[in-house]
């Protein structure tokens, strides 16, 4: 073993005749431009030095290669570029051998498909996930994958940007053997030492012909994935170009087909879309970084309470039997119980029934799973989550129930959506030791979890919510208390901005078309209908006496519910569902309902389009974010950001609301706010935030920058 080089972001090392080169660049190993010039420089030294037969690549730490460095896009390209730099690799007359292990993803697998031989280790992850950042693998890849697997898998795996397993990926034909050890320097050795006994030689993917030798079932494959995008991918840009690459693969010579994925490539990465996506991606990242992870440590939890067995109660059941911890719930009585317990089986056996999950997995997480109806049950557990109806005083008495049971140290969350963190935390004698755990509905499907820190939450309580959340793979997102912490408050706005409009002249139709063209998967009414009115309804009665009068009122929802028509599972609400339809037909009722409200608020209704529509709608949201954020509740614009993207429906290609808002210009949206605020200034006062910020000519990122 000799050193060669050592180039710090990839080292050089010499074993005998095979040169190692170790791509050292933490925390991911992302190709950066440092990275990009020592694998070319080494690659290149490689090719003069005699004594080298052949190279292997390999990756430090626990991940091969994850991609391009995405912190580099939309900045001026640093040479090497990527794509050149896989062509290098690919033309090197010394065998390159890649081995994979942990992450070999985007630009990462690209490097491995310009290699000439492939060894995945064992939980190798690989995948094109550029589709998901509303890119293409631009450095190769779509021309290289489909070689080696064929167009239809390659089309599978670009599309979906999906991970595939190192067995996967040998059975599909994108690498060549499976290493039996574990160490990557190993495997690479005992590799090319057999491709050098055997006198193997570079073997170029370009040159592969076999995977797309049926050049009329490879053509078939990629018109059934543009009509499959035609009617999937909703407004965005990639995935037909992803197509239109593959399809240059197959009809072009290699170098030319290249040229079309750079074409195409520079065009996505030109896009607003991907600029939304890579926010997306970043903000999802920053929501774990709080204050209190740097005051205190979290405290360990092991065993888990759960009080309520309804909706959400069994759905966080479910969420933490996944992660693998045990659960004790507790109900008001057997039958309530029993209820909350078949909740939760139903849930893993749908799962089993689809072939999702094996009986023994469902039969292990059961086994985890205890309830009672008593409240000594939870004396041992380490964190007890209440989620009984939204009832401040039976939550004021459930808390007392904790405070007298709970071991000293445990902490006490609520499931409140709207209620007073602090105001329940005060029915305990330890309310340093509470918290507010906002799970959203599937709680065991949605990756949302809104981490309400009170006045009075101790550090490492708000550490603990936190670091339950990365247990239950879910996105965290710390939330201050106000009614409805950020996602509720916020939507509360927006939907106020719609029933404002569907009083003026709108009808909720065209706002649920409107704000679907913008991007949502259902509009307000529409989602309205879905998670049932009578919740809402109930609400509002709630608040009735508390209402500000300088506040508009709008009383269509009232009159629906008054009729019992809350929805979907009346069959009907703002929509008609005849026979249990789920997709619901426009009910000319409805609209005489809405025509008769604005006759009795005297409302001369106008027309909308459906601009204006979006315009308003995002208005409202834009400025309760921005109080939301002066007032602290949120910690960073991107924070609320991630909220809406993963608790409410927008559109992620947009990157959330104050991305948004950024990329269309905040004057814009100010100006918007003031021509409102002459018909209704209390409704639509320009946040102070707002009114600053594009003063100063400033944006919601530089905010996030300070953050
Ligand atoms: N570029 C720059 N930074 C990256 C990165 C990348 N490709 N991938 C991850 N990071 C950063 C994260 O932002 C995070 O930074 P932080 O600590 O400052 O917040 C850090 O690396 C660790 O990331 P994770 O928290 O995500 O770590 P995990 O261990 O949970 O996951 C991973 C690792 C599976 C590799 C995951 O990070 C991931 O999926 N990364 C992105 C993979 C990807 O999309 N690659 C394609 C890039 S596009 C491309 O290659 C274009 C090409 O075709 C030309
Ligand atoms: P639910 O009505 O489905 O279930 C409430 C359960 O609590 C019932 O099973 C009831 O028997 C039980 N319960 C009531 N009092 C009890 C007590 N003293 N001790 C033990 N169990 C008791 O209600 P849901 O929808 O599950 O909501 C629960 C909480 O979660 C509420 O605070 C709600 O605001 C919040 N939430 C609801 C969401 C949703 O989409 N349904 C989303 C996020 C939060």
């Amino acid at each position: 073993m000799t050193d060669s080089a050592s180039t710090g972001a990839a080292l050089a090392r010499r074993y005998e005749d095979v040169l190692v080169i170790t791509i050292d660049h933490p925390p991911v190993n992302a190709l950066s431009a440092a990275v990009r010039a020592d694998l070319a420089a080494a690659v290149r030294d490689a090719q003069a030095d005699p004594q080298v037969r052949a190279i292997v690549l390999t990756g430090a730490g626990r991940n091969f290669i994850a991609g391009a460095d995405i912190r580099e896009f939309g900045k001026p390209p640093q040479p090497p570029i990527l794509p050149n730099l896989c062509n290098q690799i690919e033309a090197s007359a010394k065998p390159v051998v890649a081995v994979l292990h942990g992450a070999a993803l985007g630009g990462g697998l690209e490097v491995a498909l310009a290699a000439h031989y492939r060894v995945a280790l064992p939980g190798a992850r690989l995948g094109l996930p550029e589709v998901t950042l509303g890119l293409l693998p631009g450095a190769g890849g779509t021309q290289r994958a489909p070689r080696l697997m064929g167009a239809q898998a390659a089309l599978d795996l670009m599309l979906s940007g999906k991970h595939l397993s190192a067995e996967e990926a040998l059975d599909a034909g994108l690498v060549d053997s499976l290493a039996s050890e574990s160490d990557a320097l190993d495997a690479g050795l005992a590799y090319a030492r057999q491709l050098l006994a055997l006198r193997g030689g570079p073997r170029r993917t370009r040159d592969a012909t076999a995977a797309l030798a049926d050049k009329p079932a490879a053509l078939a494959a990629t018109d059934a994935a543009a009509d499959r995008v035609a009617r999937t991918s909703r407004g965005l840009f990639s995935p037909a170009r992803i197509v239109e690459a593959v399809r240059a693969a197959i009809e072009l010579p290699f170098d030319e087909g290249l040229g079309v994925e750079r074409a195409l490539f520079l065009q996505c990465l030109d896009s607003p879309q991907r600029a939304g996506l890579v926010h997306a991606f970043f903000a999802e990242r920053e929501t774990a970084k709080i204050p209190e992870l740097k005051q205190a440590r979290p405290r360990g939890v092991e065993r888990v309470g759960i009080v309520g067995g309804g909706t959400m109660g069994a759905g966080i059941a479910v969420a933490v039997l996944d992660a693998g911890l045990p659960v004790v719930m507790v109900e008001q009585d057997d039958a309530a119980l029993e209820r909350g317990r078949a909740r939760v089986a139903h849930v893993y056996d749908l799962l089993v029934d689809k072939g999702r999950m094996r009986a023994d997995e469902r039969a292990a997480r059961l086994a985890r799973f205890t309830g009672s109806t008593h409240y000594d049950a939870l004396a041992d557990a380490d964190l007890i989550i209440e989620a009984i109806f939204e009832d401040m005083d039976a939550k004021l008495a459930v808390f007392a129930q904790l405070d007298r049971v709970a071991k000293p140290g445990a902490v006490l969350a609520t499931n409140t959506s709207y209620l007073d963190v602090d105001r329940i935390a005060a029915a305990t004698r330890g309310p340093a030791d509470v918290l507010g755990l906002h799970f959203f509905s599937p709680a065991n499907v949605m990756k949302l979890l809104e981490v309400v820190v009170g006045r009075q939450t101790a550090p490492d309580t708000a550490a603990t919510g936190f670091e339950f959340a990365r247990k239950l793979r879910k996105i965290p997102v710390r939330a201050g208390v106000c009614d409805g912490f950020i996602g509720n408050r916020i939507l509360a706005a927006y939907r106020q901005a719609a029933d404002m409009m569907m009083e003026d002249g709108a009808s909720p139709y065209d706002i649920d078309a409107a704000v679907r063209a913008f991007g949502y998967p259902m509009g307000p009414y529409q989602m309205m209908d879905l998670a049932g009115g009578d919740i809402g309804w109930a609400t509002r009665k709630r608040r009735a006496p508390t209402r500000d009068p300088a506040l508009r009122y709008v009383q269509i929802a009232d009159r629906l519910c008054e009729r019992g028509w809350f929805g979907q599972k009346t069959g009907r609400g703002y929509y008609l569902y005849p026979d249990g339809a789920r997709q619901g037909q426009q009910d000319p009722d409805v609209l005489a309902i809405i025509d008769a409200e604005r006759l009795r608020a005297g409302v001369r209704p106008r027309p909308y389009t459906q601009e204006e529509i979006q315009r308003r709608y995002l208005a409202a949201m834009i400025n309760e974010a921005a109080n939301v954020l002066r007032q602290g509740i949120a910690l960073r614009p991107s924070d609320i950001d991630v909220v809406a993207l993963s608790g409410y429906g927008f559109p992620r290609y947009r990157g959330g609301p104050l991305h948004y808002a950024d990329s269309v210009g905040l004057p814009a949206i100010l100006a918007d706010l003031r021509e409102y605020a002459k018909e209704d200034p209390a409704f639509w006062t320009p946040s102070p935030l707002l009114v600053e910020l594009a003063g100063a000519g400033r944006d919601f990122t530089s905010l996030n920058r300070a953050a």
